[in-house]
Parts: C-alpha cells; sequence; structure tokens
C-alpha cells in the first residue's frame, strides 16, 4: 500500500554542503527502497514530502528522526495514495526562489501536477515563509 507523508524540522545553521550530502545520500539510497519525493530547505527549516510503500516509509522516517543534523520532525500529513506525486524524483532538491513576491509562481510551475491540492498548499505556505 502507498503511502505519501509531509514532515518540517528545524536546522537553523547547515551549510550549502551539508544539505548537499544529504541530497546525495537520499538519492543514493532511496531507489532501492521505492522511496520517492522531494526537500526543501530555507536555511532554517526542512520540509520533505516522501511517497512508497507504508514499511518503507515508517523505516526511513525512524532514521530521519533520529538524524542529528536536525531537531524537531514534526508530521504534517501521512496519508494513502493510489499513485505517486513525484514517481521520476529520488528525492528532488526544490530551490526557494530569493524574491518573496516569485516564489509562490515558481513553485507552483515546479511542483508536480499530481499533488494534492492541500499538500500543494502547505508546501507553498512553507516556501513564502521568511
Ligand atoms: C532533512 C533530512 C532528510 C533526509 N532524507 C533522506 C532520504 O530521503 N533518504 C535517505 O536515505 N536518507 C535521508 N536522510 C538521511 C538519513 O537520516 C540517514 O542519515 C541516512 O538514511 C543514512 O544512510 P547511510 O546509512 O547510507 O549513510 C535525511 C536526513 C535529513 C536530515
Amino acid at each position: 500500500m502507498l503511502s505519501q507523508y509531509l514532515y518540517i524540522s528545524t536546522a537553523p545553521s547547515l551549510s550549502r554542503e551539508e544539505v548537499e550530502k544529504i541530497l546525495e545520500t537520499s538519492t543514493r539510497n532511496n531507489p532501492a527502497h521505492g522511496i520517492t519525493g522531494l526537500l526543501l530547505y530555507n536555511g532554517r527549516n526542512f520540509l520533505q514530502l516522501l511517497e512508497g510503500e507504508e514499511n518503507e516509509l515508517v523505516g526511513l522516517m525512524m532514521r530521519i528522526g533520529s538524524d542529528k543534523r536536525h531537531t524537531g520532525v514534526s508530521l504534517l500529513s501521512s496519508t494513502q495514495i493510489d499513485a505517486r506525486s513525484c514517481p521520476d524524483w529520488a528525492m528532488k532538491r526544490m530551490f526557494i526562489a530569493e524574491s518573496v513576491q516569485s516564489r509562490r509562481d515558481t513553485l507552483d510551475d515546479e511542483l508536480p501536477q499530481a499533488l494534492d491540492p492541500e499538500i500543494r498548499k502547505m508546501i507553498v505556505n512553507f516556501a513564502v515563509l521568511n
């Protein structure tokens, strides 16, 4: 059964290299576990969308939850899904535009069309926070 999780966490001062390392690990590990998703980092907080088989997601969330590079992992949503929203992304880094005005438009273009509208709204709201 396919599920989709959305969570936020706090990591006040990670360097670009540290975030790149997390993405490298994710793109290396996730295909073997059938996990897909996207990751946003705004310099203080992560937001990550994860999708895959429920048992795989539970396993990954345990690892992510005990990862010392961030704290306060907080699940915003967990739902069963019929099909993946991001089937082609082992872990997509979504960049947040510099200009607050253009963030909403840029993300709206880049986020997958198949995303549930409520999930999309949560991701866009996260991205426009300063
Ligand atoms: C915000 C954040 C997101 C992460 N996302 C993933 C992920 O999607 N897949 C993954 O395998 N590890 C992810 N990790 C890393 C895991 O916590 C853990 O370090 C890693 O799975 C260990 O893999 P390794 O044994 O191959 O080094 C993430 C870590 C953080 C801080």
